[in-house]
C-alpha cells in the first residue's frame, strides 16, 4: 500500500446536519495528499467540507495550494485575506457583531466557485460560528408558484467600498450552479445602516414595489430556517472548503472576547 493510500484509509468521514461533512485525518496529514478531483467531488456533494487533522499552510503556500483548484481571486490586500476581529473596524466583517447572509465576490467581476478557510486560532464557546444556508434545498422545497415568482426577480445590491470590496451589482435571484446545473438562490440580506458600519442596500425588480420589503423579509426568514443551515463552530487547525454557488453564508455574533484568526482564499 502506498503512503497516500494508507492516509486515505485512515480518514474518517462524518456527515454533518443538515448538510456538510467532516473529514478527520491523523494529525499531520497534508491536504495535498488527497487528489483535488476527489475533494471537489466531496465539496459538491456536501457543500461544506471540514478537514481536521491536516497541517495548516503558510500564507503563500495556502494561495498556491488553492491555485490547484482554479484561478485565485486577487484582492488589493492580496490573495489571502486575514479575518481577525478588530476593536474599531471600518467594515462589519472585522467587527464582532453578526454578519448577515451573502455570497462572496458579489461586488467583483468574477464569481468565486469555492472559498477556502484555514483557522489559525479560535476561542471555543465565544460564538462567531460561520453559518451556511443551502439555497439548493430552499429552492427544492419551494412550491411551483413560489418558484415562478422567484424566476422573475432580480436584485440590485449597493455598498460603499470600505474594505476589499464595494460597488453595485444586479443579479437574478435564481441562478444555475455552474457545475451541478441545479438552481441556486443568489440572495444577500440588505444591511440596515442603523446597525451595520457599511450598509448594503437592496432593490428588487420583477415584483410590485409595494411587495419588495415583504419579499426581502420573508426570503430572509426562509433561508435562516434551521433545516437549511449548518453553523460551523471553529477549532484551531480547521480547513474548510465551501461551495460559494450552492450556499450563502454569514456569521453569528461573538458572545465574548475572541482571538479568532481565519485566512480566506477565493477560487474562481
Ligand atoms: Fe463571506
Amino acid at each position: 500500500m502506498t503512503g497516500s493510500a494508507s492516509a486515505h484509509s485512515a480518514m474518517r468521514h462524518v456527515p454533518l446536519r443538515p448538510f456538510g461533512r467532516i473529514v478527520e485525518a491523523p494529525a499531520g496529514s497534508r491536504i495535498s495528499e488527497i487528489p483535488v478531483e476527489k475533494l471537489v467531488r466531496w465539496t459538491e456533494e456536501s457543500r461544506v467540507l471540514v478537514l481536521r487533522g491536516f497541517s495548516l499552510l503558510e500564507k503563500q503556500e495556502f494561495a498556491d495550494y488553492c491555485r490547484r483548484w482554479g484561478e485565485v481571486l486577487r484582492w488589493e490586500a492580496g490573495e489571502v485575506i486575514d479575518l481577525i476581529v478588530e476593536e474599531n473596524p471600518k467594515n462589519y466583517l472585522f467587527a464582532s457583531g453578526d454578519v448577515p447572509f451573502h455570497w462572496d465576490g458579489a461586488f467583483v467581476e468574477a464569481d468565486p466557485r469555492f472559498f477556502f478557510f484555514q483557522c489559525l486560532d479560535a476561542t471555543p464557546g465565544a460564538g462567531g460560528e460561520t453559518v451556511f444556508s443551502d439555497t439548493t434545498a430552499v429552492y427544492r422545497d419551494a412550491d411551483p408558484a413560489l418558484r415562478e415568482r422567484w424566476s422573475k426577480i432580480s436584485l440590485t445590491y449597493k455598498t460603499d467600498k470600505l474594505a476589499h470590496y464595494g460597488g453595485e451589482v444586479t443579479e437574478r435571484l435564481v441562478a444555475q450552479h455552474p457545475a451541478t446545473g441545479m438552481p441556486v438562490l443568489r440572495f444577500a440580506e440588505p444591511l440596515d445602516p442603523a446597525v451595520y458600519k457599511n450598509p448594503v442596500y437592496a432593490t428588487v425588480d420583477g415584483i410590485d414595489a409595494a411587495e419588495a420589503d415583504d419579499f426581502l423579509a420573508t426570503t430572509a426568514e426562509l433561508v435562516h430556517r434551521p433545516e437549511y443551515c449548518y453553523a460551523h463552530a471553529w477549532q484551531a487547525g480547521d480547513l474548510v472548503i465551501a461551495d460559494n454557488f450552492a450556499l450563502i453564508h454569514g456569521r453569528n455574533a461573538f458572545t465574548g472576547p475572541t482571538t479568532r484568526h481565519l485566512q480566506r482564499v477565493e477560487v474562481i
